[in-house]
């Protein structure tokens, strides 16, 4: 039978088995029993002295994750422990509310500034996922701090504050990044315009059919860099090799990915991964992602000190509303969005 609630929360704590419209057809299902569990998958990476006299090492080792695995974790990122471990309080608490609350802040519609929803796009995929989420533009903060939920009581002040470390370590990183490439350290900050920043709190109940469906299936992030909090259960899983890898939660550390902008800035050195979240049987699961996103306007295009005789450009330019519209109305595929950009 089909599920028919709006919402997934609720519904998971009624079923003992999948709802068909969750049930993925056989040739596109998670294997979970064929993906590679092993610690360190990705490279974990020290930011303490970034600032110091181990500068030019850490920038090597950031490039190097960014060309290599797309993906890196990484710890002294200077948030304290108690932001974090508010924004993951708060987010338990906002999925534990009642149903009704929540709806409050529902809505379909992917161009909303902050909205409640389930699965992906539910307008356009055929198949829904494992996977309720409240998502809210965060930067400027006073353009939208006042549409986010006002409950829990204290959900505007404590994400507020979270938004604006994680904008202060992804500013870091940009500079790093940009380093990486050999570009100016600014380069990539200025590209982005009047700059975005967005953020997800996912919530994947306990699923009694995990080999049946997805959290998220195999996509890579549309944005520029995407800074992922994750509670300690397993679920994220990253294609290395053409095997997916478990990352495993280590406490007090961000996972860091590349995104489909900065393999087009990077001209294609820097590698916007594919990346899936599994659910399980017995444990709920929350991530909190901020996608960091040029402004709607910007035209993004590879970077031009990037480009000679040898390595032409990949792609033509764009700006990122044309993007970001394409990434939301095709629906997750596996091929990257990236393709529709590439020049002729
Ligand atoms: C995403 C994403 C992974 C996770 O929201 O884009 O990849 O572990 N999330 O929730
Ligand atoms: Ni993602």
């Amino acid at each position: 039978m089909a599920a028919t609630k709006l919402l997934l929360t609720d519904l998971a704590l009624t079923v003992n088995h999948v709802p068909s419209n969750y049930v993925r057809p056989v040739s596109d299902r998670p294997n979970l029993s064929d993906v590679q569990i092993s610690e360190g998958s990705i490279p974990l990476i020290d930011l303490q002295h970034l600032n110091g006299p181990n500068h030019s090492d850490i920038i090597e080792q950031i490039g190097q994750a960014c060309q290599h695995d797309g993906f890196f974790q990484v710890k002294n990122h200077g948030i304290p422990e108690a932001i974090i471990s508010n924004i993951m309080r708060i987010a338990t608490e906002f999925f534990r509310l009642p149903e009704s609350e929540r709806l409050k802040n529902y809505s379909d519609d992917p161009s909303k500034t902050t909205r409640l929803s389930t699965s992906f796009n539910v307008k356009t995929e055929k198949v829904s996922n494992w996977r309720d989420f409240l998502r809210i533009h965060c930067f400027p903060l006073e353009d939208y701090v006042h549409e986010w939920p006002s409950n829990p009581p204290s959900f505007r002040e404590d994400v507020a504050e979270y938004c604006s470390s994680v904008r202060g370590l992804v500013l870091r990183l940009l500079g790093a990044i940009s380093e990486s490439l050999g570009l100016k350290s600014d380069y990539i900050e200025k590209v982005l315009g009047k700059q975005a920043q967005h953020m997800a709190l996912n919530y994947y109940p306990p699923c009694p059919q995990p080999e049946l469906t997805y959290g998220l299936p195999g996509h890579t992030d549309p944005n520029l860099i995407t800074i992922l909090l994750q509670d300690d259960v397993p679920g994220l899983q990253v294609l290395r090799n053409g095997k997916w890898v478990a990352v495993n939660p280590i406490p007090n550390t961000f996972i860091v990915n590349i995104g489909d902008q900065m393999q087009v800035i990077s001209n294609d050195r820097h590698k916007s991964v594919l990346h899936r979240a599994v659910v399980n049987s017995s444990k709920e699961r929350i991530s909190i992602p901020t996608f960091y996103c040029p402004s709607p306007d910007a035209v993004i295009g590879p970077a031009k000190e990037l480009i000679n005789d040898d390595q032409l450009a990949v792609y033509r330019d764009f700006t990122y509303g044309e993007y970001y519209e394409k990434f939301w109305n095709r629906g997750l595929a596996s091929e990257c969005c990236l393709d529709m950009f590439k020049a002729v």
